[in-house]
């Protein structure tokens, strides 16, 4: 079992408990003193019948009494509907600022759960159990909830740190492939923005990732997790450094958004680091080499770098609505080099399309 302590500046600090079952969840909630509290828990219709029933008894000894609520699996269930059904049931049972909502899934359960949570009587006491190698790379940590609206990711929402964060690394066995590899992404662009050790550490783990090795899923974790804690714990609310872990994210969630149902996430953020990195080439800081090495080490781990059937003119023009861009101008992560990512307010809507145009998938032969 691994533990890290995340400090925050608007509540208590939180663990973020990295282990192999459910087992140790009891002693956590007791350590926290929730025992005997209503709890709300949160999940999709795929995780749910998996995971709950296990869940609920580990609970119960803590003599938590459970309401379950489960919506349909995907993206596009993370909306205001989805987060109102949520307050209407802890309305309805009459729940109290002390009682609990546990998030049970992916990202999308994570990032509604804890909406709702910190809408509901301005803050309730709120669990993460991250079931997606996604949610426990990047989203489960570091406090960032909300929905899409009028199409576009994310744009409602708060920053709302969670009481705890319990990631069970046997529920990643069950992940298909797709997903998993999904979520390695935003490990590997950990190690991309600030530790080149960890970067280099993924790419020797290649097999053991690869096989799901616990113990190196274990350890992946734990760096990928604590870099993550550095960054936020500098910038928690995102007014400068965290931006850093925007990486690969503002062409990629252009994309997303216009592949929708198509490409997931992680998927897109490969394909955006890609960009970002072309990018950075172009503009002579980091070197070929390191470009190319960092686009073809995703090869191995399933993440696409190229894409096709892509609109650029409508990529472009999402990324200047993106949330993003501030009054300032476009805000883009680039790379110094492998390890080492800065903040970019410089780059042209031209080497934009021209890195959509790198990551274009074309199968001319000339
Ligand atoms: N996923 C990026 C962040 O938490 O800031």
């Amino acid at each position: 079992m691994k533990r890290i302590t995340v400090k925050t500046p608007l509540k208590k600090d939180y663990d973020v408990v990295i282990t192999k079952g459910f087992d140790e969840l009891a002693a956590e909630i007791d350590r926290l003193k929730l025992s005997g509290r209503k709890c709300m828990i949160v999940s999709d219709d795929n995780v749910s019948p998996i995971y709950m029933n296990e869940l609920r008894s580990v609970l119960a000894k803590c003599d938590i009494d459970c309401i379950e609520y489960s919506f349909k699996a995907g993206e596009e269930s993370k909306t205001k509907e989805t987060v109102d059904s949520i307050l209407d049931i802890m309305v309805e049972k009459s729940f109290k600022r002390s009682d609990i909502c546990l998030a049970l899934g992916g990202g999308v359960t994570g990032d509604m759960a804890g909406f709702a949570a910190s809408q509901y009587h301005r803050g309730i006491v709120f669990v993460q159990v991250p079931t997606s190698l996604l949610a426990m790379s990047d989203s489960s940590v570091g406090g960032k909830t909300g929905v899409d609206y009028k199409g576009v990711k994310n744009v409602l929402g708060a920053f709302y740190f969670p009481d705890l964060v319990y990631m069970n690394t046997a529920t990643l066995a069950t992940l298909d492939d797709r997903q998993f590899y999904n979520g390695f992404a935003e490990a590997m662009k950990h190690g991309i923005i600030k530790d080149e050790h960890f970067y280099e550490w993924l790419i020797e783990s290649m097999y053991e990732i690869c096989d799901r090795e616990p113990d190196t899923l274990e350890e992946m974790l734990y760096r990928s997790v604590n870099i993550k804690r550095m960054v936020v714990e500098k910038d928690p609310l995102e007014t400068g450094e965290r931006a850093l872990l925007n990486f690969g994210h503002t062409l990629g969630h252009a994309i997303e958004s216009d592949r929708m149902g198509v490409l997931l996430h992680g998927e897109c953020v490969a394909l955006g680091m890609v960009a970002a990195a072309y990018i950075s080439y172009k503009k002579e800081m980091i070197s070929m080499e390191e470009y190319l090495e960092l686009r073809d080490m995703l090869v191995p781990f399933n993440l696409p770098i190229t894409v096709d059937n892509i609109d650029i003119d409508k990529i472009i023009e999402t990324v200047t609505k993106d949330k993003k861009q501030d009054n300032t101008g476009l805000k883009f992560i680039l790379l110094k080099k492998i390890g080492k990512a800065v903040i970019d307010r410089s780059v042209t809507e031209d080497e934009m399309r021209a890195a959509l145009k790198e990551i274009e998938y074309t199968d001319d032969i000339e």
